[in-house]
């Protein structure tokens, strides 16, 4: 199956130089992928939306050279930043089988995180994401024809070998990646986009604001948090209520039940923190404030009706989902009531993306 990814470039056009741009958002997962074996194949399928504000926008620059190896700069906001450029090198070497023409020339990569970089918010995959569609650009200026379709595919595929969840970010809308039975074209080794035809309205303009509880880095990278779900006692049973939750999700989505949606990706949510929780060495990544924010979001449904739910991505940040009928009135509890558990009282207001 990876096979059909191998570059079909035959001809040598490697005294070129130019650049490529790209703009990737990030996703948030409703049924979240925790768990992965090498190289980077999911063990339950997941589903995301894609945000629209919070994106990466990366140029990828390149002179021919001669010498062999990858050579790579990475600047972020135009300056030189020494600690990405491992983290690349890492990601070429990953997929150098399938873009050959990695060697060939001296890449300059500039990139720009709508979002603060300290604000928790994981700019993996929208990063890995918009990095992979410049490469497939590349490709394709270097005689890739591929159609367009499999530039989307190829760039999903080589998003996933940098960040798992990156490779749903190529995608608008409601993304699935995984292979299961009861999604004709699923896969493990890129994303797809799940049909519009098959999503109520109301999941089409939901909101997603995302509280930034705690600024800084995570005490436990999402890589360790995977790993330990390897020999994980409950990694069996993890996995395969994730596969029924998306499984009912589907139908969710199709049916516009907001309660059934919000019921279960909380549930989701607080699996994959319950699955930290039990792992050896145990870890938490929520923070006091982000149990205050849950209970304050039980509460407000509870004396509203109004349909508030949350989401947790490997983070302490909550993101909050609600329909965009509902979002004047949530929008104005957010700010009174929620806004407070934030660091520095600041939160970010995205929406989904159906393109
Ligand atoms: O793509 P990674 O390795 O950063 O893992 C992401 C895992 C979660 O964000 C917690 C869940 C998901 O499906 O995005």
């Amino acid at each position: 199956m990876e096979q059909q990814f191998i570059s079909r470039i035959t001809s040598s056009r490697k005294n070129v130089s130019g650049r490529f741009s790209a703009k990737s958002p990030s996703n948030i997962a409703l049924v979240k992928y925790w768990g992965k074996r090498d190289p980077q194949i999911p063990t339950n399928s997941s589903i995301s939306y894609t945000l629209t504000h919070s994106f990466t926008s990366t140029e990828l620059r390149f002179v021919p050279k001669q010498s062999a190896g990858f050579d790579v700069k990475v600047f972020l906001d135009g300056e030189l930043n020494e600690g990405f450029a491992p983290k690349i090198r890492t990601f070429f070497k990953r997929i150098a089988n399938y873009c050959p023409f990695l060697e060939d020339f001296s890449f300059e990569v500039h990139t720009h995180n709508s979002f603060p970089h300290s604000s928790g918010i994981a700019s993996s995959a929208s990063g890995l994401s918009a990095m992979a569609i410049c490469l497939v650009q590349l490709e394709q200026s270097l005689g890739g024809e591929l159609l367009e379709e499999e530039q989307l595919k190829k760039a999903s595929f080589l998003a996933r070998l940098g960040s798992g969840s990156a490779c749903r970010s190529v995608y608008h809308g409601l993304v699935e990646w995984g292979e299961n039975s009861f999604m004709k074209g699923s896969s493990d080794l890129y994303a797809t986009p799940y049909p519009p035809a098959e999503i109520h309205e109301v999941f089409k303009t939901f909101h997603d604001t995302i509280l930034l509880i705690h600024e800084g880095q995570k005490s436990v990278s999402s890589t360790v948090g995977h790993n330990l779900m390897n020999n994980h006692p409950y990694a069996d049973l993890r996995f395969q209520l994730a596969n029924e939750n998306l499984q009912k999700l589907l139908i969710i989505l199709k049916s516009g039940d907001l309660a059934a949606f919000g019921e279960l990706v909380e549930h989701e949510a607080m699996s994959l923190h319950a699955v930290m929780m039990m792992s050896s060495p145990a870890y938490i990544l929520m923070q006091p404030n982000t149990v205050a924010v849950l209970h304050k979001i039980w509460e407000y449904r509870q004396q509203t009706g109004l349909h508030l739910f949350f989401t947790l991505d490997a983070g302490a940040n909550v993101h909050l989902l609600y329909p965009s009928a509902e979002a004047e009135a949530i929008e104005t509890f957010i700010d009174t009531e929620l806004k407070g558990f934030c660091q520095n009282g600041n939160y970010i207001k995205d929406v989904v993306n159906f393109g």
